[in-house]
């Protein structure tokens, strides 16, 4: 069972266990996730094997305003699709994030390091990864970041929007993450399940960049010259919600578990690119 399956990481991760199994993909308009009753209902009915929760409040900035619905559906939500897996002995996939980080750190963050979130988002986020820990499901947590995909709205869309539109370009060049293509990170859930794997595990594509240096890359794999791209402090834009300076995630467990790395970030920005052109 994938929830959230209208959304841009749900979408792929259908996609990817399609190939391996039954897949049934709801989103909001099936249930909705803050309603106990109804996800318990719906996981019974089915009685999944594994649920891969990709349902959440994703909006950084909105959760600065909209601290309760944030919460309503990271945590809550995340509880009540733990429980309803832990009543059909089901193993719960939940994802996460890296901005359960403040960024403090100048080396990539490992599962262990202690979270302490700087925004509404994160803190809810972590708030659902509590609520998976304690349910007693088998659970698997997966955090990843700065996700772009063919279904939902991301970075690099905005980026060649704004190019076309107005062709020129402010973008922060102090914030350093991994981008990662929802679809290879959904690929990597489906090994990570059938390798059984349990407990906390980052999952992003290998590298590490800013978002000036990821709008420059997705620019030249588009082959557009002449955009103006301006590198400015995360303070010029302004933004509601604070995000973590550096809250790129080490990928030694995850590599040890898929007995590969991931692909560098570069290579899958310049792949998406060409696939929607
Ligand atoms: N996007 C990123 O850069 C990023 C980075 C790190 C981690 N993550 C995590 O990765 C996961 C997937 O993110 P995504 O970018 O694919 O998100 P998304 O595109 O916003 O998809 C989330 C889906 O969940 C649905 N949903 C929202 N509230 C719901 C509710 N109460 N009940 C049932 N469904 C509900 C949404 O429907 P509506 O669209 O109708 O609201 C949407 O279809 C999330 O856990 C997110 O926190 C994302």
């Amino acid at each position: 069972l994938v929830t959230g399956a209208a959304g841009m990481l749900g979408t792929e991760v259908v996609a990817a266990f399609e190939g391996v199994g039954d897949v049934v993909g709801v989103d909001v308009d099936d249930f909705d996730i803050r309603d106990a009753d109804a996800v318990e209902r719906a996981i019974r009915d089915l009685r999944p094997s594994v649920v891969v929760n990709c349902a959440a409040y994703t909006d950084v900035d909105g959760a600065e305003s909209e601290r309760e619905l944030a919460f309503a559906v990271n945590a809550d939500g995340a509880r009540n699709v733990a429980a309803a897996a832990k009543l059909v002995g089901a193993r719960v996939v939940q994802l996460s994030t890296d901005y359960v980080f403040d960024g403090s750190k100048a080396e990539p963050y490992e599962e262990e390091d202690t979270p302490c979130p700087v925004n509404a988002y994160g803190d809810s986020k972590l708030a659902g990864e509590d609520a998976v820990r304690q349910s007693g499901a088998d659970f698997l947590i997966v955090r990843t970041a700065w996700l772009y995909g063919h279904n939902g709205q991301n970075f690099v869309e905005t980026v060649l929007r704004l190019a076309e539109e107005t062709g020129a370009l402010r973008i922060v060049d102090d914030q350093e993450g991994a981008p990662t293509n929802a679809r290879d990170l959904a690929e990597v859930i489906r090994e990570l399940v059938s390798a059984d794997a349990r407990g906390v595990v980052n999952a992003t594509n290998l590298g590490s960049t800013t978002w000036y240096g990821l709008a420059v890359a997705i620019l030249e794999a588009a082959g557009i010259d002449g955009v103006d791209v301006e590198p400015v402090p995360t303070t010029a834009l302004r933004r509601p919600a604070a995000r973590p300076r550096y809250s790129v995630l080490s990928l030694a467990k995850l590599s040890s578990l898929l007995g590969r790395q991931p692909r560098r970030w570069h290579e899958a920005v310049r792949e998406y690119v060409s696939e929607r052109q």
